[in-house]
């Protein structure tokens, strides 16, 4: 008898426990339904034109962009792709700190899925268009390595039909008197010198072969968008509790608390909001500098990059105007004025989205693990180099875990046709 008395006191105490855990946790007010509605992949509406780009949204130039990502005889030693660094296993990131192609890196690899929703591109924003991000990497001599020229002649030998059924007539790039089979403006002084050589109208002629190699890869990227997780199931139960009742299915208590962390106490969400879970913009959250590497200044040189870069949506090659490129629609773009912060140190936050399918974390890898990030975070050291925007917030451990298990609500498939992910020349 008096020992069911204590088994049943104890069911009750349990009981009650759970009850009002589960209370304080599926309890949302106004304004935090609306906030979290406002994340929601619902919310992401359809992809923004990109006027820079006349073929974005062609769906041959996808095919053959896609090929151009997966090709590896678009690298100096027939070694490299897109793919190399950015995985279909891996939610097109990379797993480690800092890539290596042909050479090393100094930094991670972002994922690609969703990134036709950005203005800006790479972590500081060097880059205002996604054809022209893609030509970067082509010519660095760490990444694929290799020149316009070779470029333009592996399309002129492999894709010619199909690169000129969208572009228009290519030059006859078998005379090698007039096209180098290695030219272009790059570190290597035998191959800019060979470019220097050529006739600036077949120079011409070659830069908008390669830009054009940009702009279909750019088409192929803009198929790659995050898919649906738990945590947009949850957000929109919420929403509409009449739907599915059973809310509490979609995120269990830790997650939640970790949402509640999230967009409460550690105030996450100030810079990871909306539905991709960034602002897109670029902050300081003094990230250390990695081992081995010089001090990086991230956006504090991003801006001057973009304007000496010879691509970008306000140059010859891009096929929009002016008005519409991110420099003159964003308002924190080329604002000179004495007002705009030092942008040293600040770097351009990531979505959240599908995030820890692709440790390690930052810009050049700095930290292993979700828990380094949020120990980061908890602690906020001072920045190496301007200041940091963050507080420490002094989180539990227990506080970490429950972020840490939010942040796994957030991983979901690639939202794309399967056969965008296949490697075309997988077999
Ligand atoms: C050697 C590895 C490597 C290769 C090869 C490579 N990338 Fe990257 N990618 C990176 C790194 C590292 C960054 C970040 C660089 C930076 O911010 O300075 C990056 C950044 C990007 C970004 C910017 C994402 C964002 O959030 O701003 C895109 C898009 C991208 N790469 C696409 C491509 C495409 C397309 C190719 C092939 C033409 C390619 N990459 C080849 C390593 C690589
Ligand atoms: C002031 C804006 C800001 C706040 C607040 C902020 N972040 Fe970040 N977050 C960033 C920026 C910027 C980066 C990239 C920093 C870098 O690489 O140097 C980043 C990177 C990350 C990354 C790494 C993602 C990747 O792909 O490498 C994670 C995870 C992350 N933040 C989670 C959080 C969590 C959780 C919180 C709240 C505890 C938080 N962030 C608060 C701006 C912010």
């Amino acid at each position: 008898m008096k020992f069911t008395n204590i088994i049943i006191g104890l069911t009750t105490v349990a009981a009650l426990g759970m009850l009002s855990s589960s209370l304080s946790q599926s309890v949302w007010n106004k304004a935090e339904i609306e906030l979290l509605g406002s994340m929601s992949i619902t919310k992401l509406g359809a992809m923004p034109n990109d006027p820079s780009n006349l073929v974005a949204e062609n769906n041959q130039a996808a095919e053959l962009g896609q090929k151009f990502f997966f090709d590896k005889r678009l690298s100096s030693d027939g070694s490299v792709a897109c793919a190399t660094c950015h995985s279909s296993e891996k939610y097109f990131a990379d797993d480690q700190a800092r890539s290596e192609g042909v050479g090393m890196t100094n930094r991670k690899a972002p994922s690609i899925v969703g990134a036709g929703f950005y203005k800006w591109y790479f972590w500081d924003g060097r880059a205002d268009s996604q054809w022209s991000q893609a030509l970067g990497p082509l010519e660095n001599a760490n990444e694929h390595g290799g020149d316009r020229t070779q470029y333009a002649r592996v399309v002129f030998e492999n894709y010619k039909t199909e690169f000129e059924a969208l572009f228009g007539q290519m030059p006859e790039l078998a005379d090698t008197s007039r096209f180098p089979s290695h030219a272009g403006p790059v570190t290597d002084p035998k191959v800019s010198n060979a470019w220097q050589s050529m006739y600036p109208m077949d120079r011409k002629a070659v830069t908008r072969i390669f830009v054009n190699i940009g702009k279909a890869i750019a088409a192929y990227e803009r198929k790659l968008n995050p898919g649906r997780s738990r945590f947009d199931t949850f957000v929109e139960t919420l929403a509409h509790p009449e739907n599915d009742p059973d809310a509490s299915a979609t995120l269990n208590d830790d997650e939640v608390a970790g949402l509640r962390l999230f967009i409460g106490k550690a105030g996450c969400v100030s810079c990871h909001n909306g539905p991709l879970l960034t602002d897109q913009q670029f902050h300081n959250t003094g990230v250390p500098t990695a081992k081995d590497l010089e001090l990086d200044v991230g956006r504090g040189t991003g801006l001057q990059k973009l304007a000496a870069s010879e691509f970008g949506c306000l140059t010859e090659y891009s096929d929009a105007k002016a008005a519409e490129c991110a420099a003159n629609t964003t308002t924190d773009a080329y604002d000179t004025s004495s007002e705009v912060k030092n942008m040293n140190g600040a770097f351009k936050t990531p979505s959240l989205r599908g995030a820890s399918l692709h440790a390690p974390f930052m810009h050049a890898g700095q930290f292993k693990s979700l828990q380094e990030v949020l120990k980061h975070y908890s602690n906020a050291p001072s920045s190496p180099t301007g200041d940091s925007e963050i507080k420490p917030l002094s989180l539990s451990s227990l506080e970490m875990q429950q972020i840490e298990a939010f942040l796994k609500s957030l991983e979901a498939p690639v939202n794309a046709d399967v056969r965008w992910l296949e490697d075309p020349f997988s077999n």
